[in-house]
Parts: C-alpha cells; structure tokens; sequence
C-alpha cells in the first residue's frame, strides 16, 4: 500500500509519451496497486501511472472510486478503437487540483486493452467511464485535458491555477 506523489500542470514529465508494457512483472502488480491507492486517496476515478512519474501505458479506473470492489479497472496499453455520440459535463484531474471545467467528450467509447496475462480484450464505456477512458488515455499520449481548450480559456484557467495554490 502507498500512495505516491502526483505531479502537477506544469510539470514537463506529464507531456512526455510514455512506452508501452511488455512482459508483466511483480513490480508491475506493485504499480497498479499504488495508483489505485493514490487515486482513492485523492478521491479520483482514475490515474494514469505517468502521472506519477512512471511513464509506461498504464493507468487504473474506478468509477466508483473504491465503493464497489467490481469497478475497478485496469488499461495496458490501451487504445481507443471507436467513439459515439457525445457529452457535456464538467472534467478534473488529479494533476490540476481544484479545477473543473466543462468538456465535451464521447458518450459511449470503446476500448482495446491488454490484460496482466496478455490478452487483448475490449471495453465498452458509457457516460463517466467513457469520459475516464478517454482522460486517461490522453496521459499517456502527454495530453492535459485542459489542452483542448483554446490559449485564452487555458490561460484563464491557468491564473485561476496559480491563484489556488499560491
Ligand atoms: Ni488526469
């Protein structure tokens, strides 16, 4: 059990592309079950491990954010492989405390992954999951969410930032 330090908007680790997993190791299982611990731990519904500095295709959600044992779930390197319709509703991220903005996201999203033992399988994702997987998986590509927004709203949202954690 740890939780580990989440870094923070600014931080040029978080815009880096990170590698993707081959042979699944013990220390793999350690990682997976620190970002679970981190993510509960900062009440998110997910983390992506180069959040933590890690930058491998990993990342863990939770949608229920630890009340249901039956939520969780892990992506290896994983890929969107189809999207429908889409939503409106408000975003955060465990690496930009504090803030949240409305963004417009898939409704329903698909999702190939790999498993511990390495098997692809695919995900199929509605509402907040849809939302969680397409999140998470910009992580891993180096990709804030608040990226998608145009250089006045971000830079709005960035003195907004700087403000809160003066
Ligand atoms: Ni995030």
């Amino acid at each position: 059990m740890a939780v580990r330090p989440v870094l923070t908007w600014g931080d040029p680790r978080l815009k880096t592309n990170s590698s993707d997993v081959g042979d699944w190791t013990p220390e793999l299982d350690q990682l997976v079950a620190d970002l679970f611990d981190t993510a509960y731990a900062e009440e998110g519904v997910g983390i992506a491990a180069p959040q933590i500095g890690v930058n491998l295709n990993i990342a863990v959600i939770d949608v229920s954010s630890g009340g249901d044992p039956g939520a969780k779930i892990l992506l290896i390197n994983p890929e969107v492989v189809r999207t429908e319709g889409s939503q409106v509703g408000q975003e955060g991220c465990l690496s930009i405390p504090g803030i949240h903005e409305v963004l417009e996201r898939p409704q329903k999203v698909w999702v190939k992954t790999r498993t511990r033992e390495g098997e692809w399988v695919e995900l199929e994702g509605e509402d907040l999951l849809a939302r969680a997987f397409c999140h998470e998986i910009d992580h891993l590509r180096g990709r804030l969410f608040v990226e998608y927004f145009g250089p006045v709203k971000r830079q709005i949202i960035q003195r907004k930032y700087a403000k809160q954690t003066r």
